[in-house]
């Protein structure tokens, strides 16, 4: 959560930083901030809001050829969104500055000893103490600010990406990183830093990626020193180049992040097939498999830890797995896992599932699990991401970047991804023979162009979103492979358009939610053709004699419930444990659609940010 953007050099920091903070606005949008220096002056501008309401007000403002810059997108932690709690922070002598991501939780007891020392405080966040504990350090040991800073950092008890300046003395930055993530760009003879690399992408492609427990010091002159925070020991960089195209993270002509990434999603699933697919030897390529394939054939058990919609394409991994290579699975929200002392015995696999390969809970989860034993397995989007680098092995979903709040593309490549390990593992392990395992894979192969016409045929979901864009509430069903669709279908539709919706497995009706069902109340029910097919027709049936409103997703050609529902969105026939990925298509336009039609602002809905780097 929250977004950085700092630059130091001979360029304008200002277009740089407001650049940058927009593209890093998915991470939090409810303040922002901007501080600017030369050698003689500075001026610092914050505003609670969005970062356009930011660039607004630095307009207004004398230019004062600045050459250095930190800039802060906030998701509030500690304290309300306003203007004194936005970034960045500074220390009592009005020297220090400093933008921070992350927590310190110790903050209240160093606050009080601060304040015991003299220092007052104008905000109520944990990022103003920390810049005054460095201000405390450097006075009174009379150290440099970088040592001030790891000196600092060495009390502090919680997560932090943070980026420090003295104006007084604005020969570099101090960029520093726990738990919180922090990209340096390498220009000529200057540097960029960000949350992400996005930030920086037109500018270089040459980035440093922090580790944790790390700090560098980024001086104008262009040199970069890394140490190790707690050892003091030098690091040398390790520069990699990024390869991502400016394209994927602009809008590229579609009104919101959130529909390009809907649409990018035959293209994406297909980037996540190749090279692992290959129909024409009837096999599946996984290396990260390959290499441990005595862990997985020997494993005893399963266990997924995600949140939100990853955790939803988890459950949908469950089914996969039980259904494809018969070992038993669990799906576990980090959140619980990580504070249930849960049991892992020898010979489980921990897989844990993230777009962002930051979100704070999986990856204290994923911790726990490694240090009692287990081996870890990552699915991830952002390359190079904390989840990724702490898993023994992995796999990239390759979805490109996701900018948009809601999880689309990200959710249909994880599951994308999932079919091919249990395809994989089917083949290993011998589950199925090796002609249905080819037309499995020669089906897989087809979803791209199928996913491609589905959405090329999908504006009645417009016409039916007028429909419900007023209700209150909605209720999504699904069974089996889909009981998981209906639950991110919920999620999607709450998340966006602010409407109050649960998924339930369709069997579950009859047990309490039945009770909401009147003529007010629109229930999503995926029905898909196959197993329990009958029986989902009968909780229509169930639910239209209640007089709910029902919006089917239905097999292609399907008559036997268009006869009983208000509306049907037909998806490409295709095997069973492939209707996920096609009936998650119609759920996402449909709460995209419902929430245009309700004003929201899809790609930042309000609360919520892309990367929950917070517990
Ligand atoms: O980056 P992650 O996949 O770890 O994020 C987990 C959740 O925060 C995320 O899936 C969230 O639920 C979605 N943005 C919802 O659309």
């Amino acid at each position: 959560m929250c977004g950085i953007v700092a630059y130091i050099g001979n360029k304008d920091p200002k277009p740089i930083i407001i650049g940058g903070l927009h593209r890093l606005e998915y991470r939090g949008y409810d303040s922002a901030g901007i501080l600017v220096c030369n050698n003689s002056e500075y001026q610092l501008t914050k505003i609670t809001g969005k970062v356009n309401a930011l660039s607004k007000m630095l307009e207004t403002k004398p230019n004062i050829a600045p050459h250095l810059g930190i800039g802060h997108t906030r998701w509030a932690t500690h304290g309300i969104p306003n203007d004194k709690n936005a970034h960045p922070h500074y220390s009592n002598s009005g020297k220090l500055y400093m933008v921070h991501n992350g927590i310190i939780e110790n903050y209240d007891s160093l606050k009080m000893e601060l304040i015991n020392r003299g220092y007052s405080f104008y905000s109520d966040t944990d990022s103003e103490v920390l810049v005054n504990l460095i201000e405390e350090i450097k006075v009174k040991e009379n150290v440099k600010l970088h040592k001030a800073v790891q000196l600092a950092l060495n009390q502090v008890v919680g997560a932090y990406g943070i980026v420090v300046c003295d104006t007084f003395n604005p020969k570099e930055l101090i960029v520093a990183r726990l738990g919180s993530p922090l990209a340096i760009g390498l220009g000529e003879s200057s540097f960029y830093v960000g949350s992400d690399a996005t930030p920086f992408l037109d500018h270089t492609r040459k980035v440093v990626y922090l580790e944790d427990n790390e700090m560098a010091v980024l001086s104008k002159n262009g040199k970069i020193n890394i140490k190790n925070i707690i050892s003091d020991e030098p690091i040398h960089p390790y520069i990699e180049e990024l390869q991502w195209s400016l394209n994927s993270i602009q809008k590229g002509g579609y009104r919101h992040f959130m529909l390009k990434e809907i649409h990018e999603q035959p293209k994406a699933i297909s980037d996540t097939l190749r090279g692992r697919l290959l129909v024409d030897k009837g096999t599946i390529q996984i290396n990260s498999i390959n290499e441990y394939k005595e862990k997985f054939l020997n494993a005893k058990r399963i266990v997924f830890v995600a949140c939100g919609t990853s955790w939803h394409a988890s459950l949908v991994g469950e089914y996969l797995f039980e259904y494809f290579i018969r070992i038993p699975v669990e799906v576990e929200y980090a959140s619980e896992f990580r504070y249930r002392d849960p049991i892992i015995e020898k010979d489980d696999i921990v897989i844990c599932i993230s777009q962002s390969g930051e979100t704070a809970d999986t990856l204290a989860a994923l911790k726990i699990a490694k240090e009692k034993g287990a081996f870890i397995y990552g699915i991830c989007n952002v390359v190079g991401s904390s989840i990724s680098r702490e898993t023994h092995s992995g796999i990239y979903t390759h979805a490109g970047p996701e900018i948009g709040v809601a999880s689309t593309k990200a959710f249909s490549t994880q599951i994308t991804v999932l079919i091919l390990i249990a395809l994989k593992l089917a083949e290993l392990k011998k589950t199925f023979d090796s002609r249905q395992l080819h037309d499995y894979q020669a089906e897989l192969s087809q979803i791209p162009g199928k996913i491609e016409q589905l959405i090329k045929t999908s504006s009645s979901i417009d016409e039916i979103a007028k429909n419900y864009s007023d209700s209150q509430n909605c209720i999504y069903l699904g069974r089996g492979f889909n009981f998981p669709v209906a639950l991110e279908g919920a999620l999607k539709l709450k998340e966006i358009s602010y409407i109050h919706a649960e998924g339930y497995p369709a069997a579950e009706m009859k047990h309490g939610p039945i009770a909401l069902i009147d003529k007010n109340m629109p229930v999503v029910v995926i029905a898909t053709k196959k197993t329990n097919y009958e029986k989902v027709v009968s909780n229509i049936q169930e639910i239209k004699s209640r007089e709910g409103k029902i919006i089917a997703i239905v097999s292609e050609g399907d008559e036997t419930v268009a006869k009983l529902a208000n509306h049907v969105i037909e998806i490409p026939n295709v095997s069973e444990c492939f209707t996920p990925i096609l009936a998650t298509i119609p759920l996402q336009l449909l709460s995209y659609q419902i929430a245009i039609n309700r004003g929201c602002n899809v790609d930042q809905p309000r609360n919520l940010a892309k990367s929950v780097t917070v517990e």
